[in-house]
């Protein structure tokens, strides 16, 4: 027996077309066994109560996010351990990163996770932490970002952006798209009326968020999206909780 598969496998070895084929073949399985769930993934992101899409200032403000390269220091992603949920909240869900393009997971940790990071602090003190860090954390080597608060946030047309977003599956609705410039304003506005804003995003803040109301800069935008990090979901809902103690005593 052991003979014979050797002699097999010689013959394989030494025919060049036939070991193609095998190979393709079993490259092929592979691809199939690894890519076919890919369709279905949308089975495989649960629905969850509160999630919705960014309003246009939140998503100017991830784009500051991203462009400064903050992922490069941050993750956004709390892993299903206990060092990880007792340190920075419950453990993140899949549907909470759903909207985002691209995600904003990554896996360096100069910086703590951020993905619950909305609400932990005031404006204040993210835009004197974004100023100057050492400010309020004396040990820290996060750099400065002082500058953010003297540039007007020119984000371009949102309409462009959040139509693009929609494209790609955020459900954005044609009145938000239509709407998205006077949205980005309105919601960095302590003044005007957000009834609107906040019906079609729920649980949007509108203030100003710079600490200087004459202003729309991009330190509004960006304080907009980290102070809304997280705080979609409520995870500590009694729906919620009681979902988790089921899953535990499986
Ligand atoms: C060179 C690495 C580095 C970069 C880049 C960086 N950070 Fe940080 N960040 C840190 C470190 C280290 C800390 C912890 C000390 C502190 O609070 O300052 C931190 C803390 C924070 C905190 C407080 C988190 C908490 O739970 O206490 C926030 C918010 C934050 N960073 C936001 C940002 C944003 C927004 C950017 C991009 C504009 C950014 N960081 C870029 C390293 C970095």
């Amino acid at each position: 027996m052991a003979t014979s598969f050797l002699q097999r496998h010689k013959m394989v070895e030494r025919n060049i077309t036939l070991l193609a084929v095998l190979a393709f073949g079993a490259v092929t399985i592979g691809g199939i066994v690894e890519i076919a769930p890919l369709f279905w993934i949308d089975n495989t992101i649960e629905k969850v109560q509160g999630m919705r899409p960014y309003t246009p200032l939140e998503q100017a403000g991830r784009d500051i996010y991203v462009r400064e390269g903050c992922y490069l220091c941050h993750s956004q992603m709390i892993r299903p351990f206990r060092d990880e949920v007792e340190r920075y909240g419950h453990y993140s869900l899949a549907a909470e990163s759903m909207y985002d393009h691209p995600f904003q997971w990554g896996s360096k940790r100069t910086g703590p996770d951020l993905a619950r990071v909305g609400g932990k602090y005031s404006d204040d003190w993210h835009a004197q932490h974004l100023k100057n860090p050492r400010s309020v954390v004396p040990e820290s080597i996060m750099p400065g970002y002082g500058f953010l608060a003297e540039r007007d946030l020119e984000a371009g047309d949102m309409r462009a952006e959040l139509k693009v977003l929609s494209e790609v599956g955020v459900p954005y609705t044609a009145k938000d798209i239509a709407q998205a410039n006077d949205d980005l304003k309105l919601q960095a506005d302590a003044t005007g009326d957000a009834a609107d804003l906040k019906k079609r995003y729920p649980k949007a803040q509108a203030r100003d968020y710079d600490g200087d109301p004459k202003r729309l800069t991009e330190m509004d935008a960006l304080i907009a999206y980290l102070q809304v990090l997280g705080t979609m979901v409520d995870v500590n809902a009694p729906a919620a909780q009681e979902k988790l103690a089921k899953e535990k005593g499986r």
